[in-house]
C-alpha cells in the first residue's frame, strides 16, 4: 500500500506531540533519553532550535518524523545545527529522514546559512548512512565521560564565582572550538541554570569551568595557555569531589584534556561523530 508522506515545516507544531515523538524515537537509544515537556523546552532554548526552520513528516495528519534545526552565528558564519532527528519506529527505513533533509536545504540556503553541523553516536549506522546519503561528512570524534572526580592535589587556590563571560576568550583558553551544545551561546541561553567559577592569579582569570547546576554537566573548562602544567585544572575540580559529573563532546584530538579527565577517574562511556555539510 502506498503511504502518503507529507514533509512540512514545524512552525505550527503542537509542542507536546513533538516532545512525545522525540521521546518515542530515542526510546532505545544508546544513552536513554526521556525528557519531560519542560526539559524538552529547555533543550530547544539552549540549542537555539527554531521551529520555523525545523521539519516534520506526517502521515494522515499524524506526526511521524522530525528534524530540529538550531540557527546561530558559529565561527562568525551563519550556521544551522541539527539538534535531533527521529522517525517513529514503524515508519523507519522509508527514507523519511532523507526526504526531510532534502526539503530543508533550499530553505536554509535562502537564509544565507552556509554550514550544517550535527552530532551522532559512532555506533548509529542507520543515522550515519542517512546523513552521508545527503552529503554530510564526519569532521571529528567526540568523547563522553562520566564519574566522580578524585582529588589528587591540595587546593591551594580559592575557586570563585564570576559572571563576565567575556573573560573566557578563545585565545587564552581554547585549543579547539567547543561544539554547538557546549558553545558559550548555549550557556548564555540557559545562564540561570549554570554555575561559572574559576581561579584568579594577580587579577587574571587563569582557569574556569561552567557547569549545569541541575545535572552537574560540565559544558566547558579551561586553563589559560600561559598557566598550564601547574595542577590548576585539578584544583578547579576540587569543589566537585563527591559529585558525579558528566562531560560530553570532548574532542579526542585534545590529548591533554582527555588525559586530564581520565586522570580524575572519569570513565569514557560513549563516542560521537561531529558531521558537517556545506550548503
Ligand atoms: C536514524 C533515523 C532517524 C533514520 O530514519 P529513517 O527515515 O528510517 O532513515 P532511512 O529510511 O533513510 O534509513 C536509514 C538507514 O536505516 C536503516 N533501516 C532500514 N530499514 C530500517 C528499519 N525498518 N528500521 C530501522 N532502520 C532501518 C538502513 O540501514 C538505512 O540505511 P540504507 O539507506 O543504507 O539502507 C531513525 O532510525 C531513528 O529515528 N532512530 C532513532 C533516533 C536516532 O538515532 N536519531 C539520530 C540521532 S543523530
Amino acid at each position: 500500500m502506498q503511504t502518503n508522506i507529507q514533509i512540512h515545516s514545524l512552525a505550527n507544531v503542537d509542542l507536546e506531540e513533538l516532545s512525545t515523538l522525540y521521546n518515542l524515537s530515542y526510546q532505545n537509544y544508546y544513552v536513554s533519553i526521556n525528557l519531560s515537556l519542560d526539559q524538552f523546552r529547555g533543550k530547544l532554548k539552549m540549542e537555539d532550535i527554531n521551529l520555523n526552520f525545523s521539519i516534520g513528516a506526517s502521515i494522515d495528519g499524524k506526526l511521524v518524523g522530525f528534524l530540529l534545526y538550531g540557527i546561530r552565528d558559529y565561527n562568525n558564519i551563519k550556521t544551522a545545527y541539527i539538534g535531533g532527528t527521529g522517525v517513529c519506529p514503524e515508519h523507519r527505513g522509508k527514507k523519511i529522514t532523507q526526504q526531510m533533509l532534502d526539503f530543508s536545504f533550499p530553505k536554509l540556503k535562502e537564509q544565507n546559512i552556509k554550514n550544517i553541523f550535527l552530532e551522532v553516536n559512532t555506533k548509529n549506522d542507520f543515522a550515519i548512512n542517512a546523513y552521508e546519503a545527503c552529503g554530510f561528512e564526519k569532521t571529528r570524534t567526540l568523547n563522553s565521560y562520566k564519574g566522580i572526580p578524585i582529588l589528587v592535589v591540595n587546593p591551594l587556590h580559592e575557586i570563585v564565582e564570576f559572571s563576565d563571560l567575556d573573560l573566557i576568550t578563545s585565545e587564552n583558553f581554547w585549543d579547539i572550538k567547543p561544539t554547538w551544545k557546549n558553545d558559550i551561546q548555549s550557556v548564555k541561553n540557559i545562564i540561570e541554570d549554570c554555575q561559572i567559577n574559576g581561579i584568579y592569579e594577580d587579577g587574571i582569570l587563569v582557569a574556569y569551568k561552567i557547569i549545569n547546576k541541575n545535572n552537574t554537566r560540565i559544558y566547558q573548562f579551561g586553563v589559560h595557555h600561559d598557566y598550564r602544567n601547574r595542577y590548576l585544572a585539578s584544583i578547579l575540580f576540587s569543589d566537585l569531589k563527591n559529585k558525579e559529573i558528566k562531560m560530553i563532546n570532548v574532542d579526542e584530538r585534545e590529548i591533554s584534556t582527555n588525559d586530564f579527565i581520565q586522570s580524575m577517574g572519569l570513565e569514557l562511556y560513549d563516542k560521537q561523530y561531529e558531521m558537517k555539510k556545506e550548503l
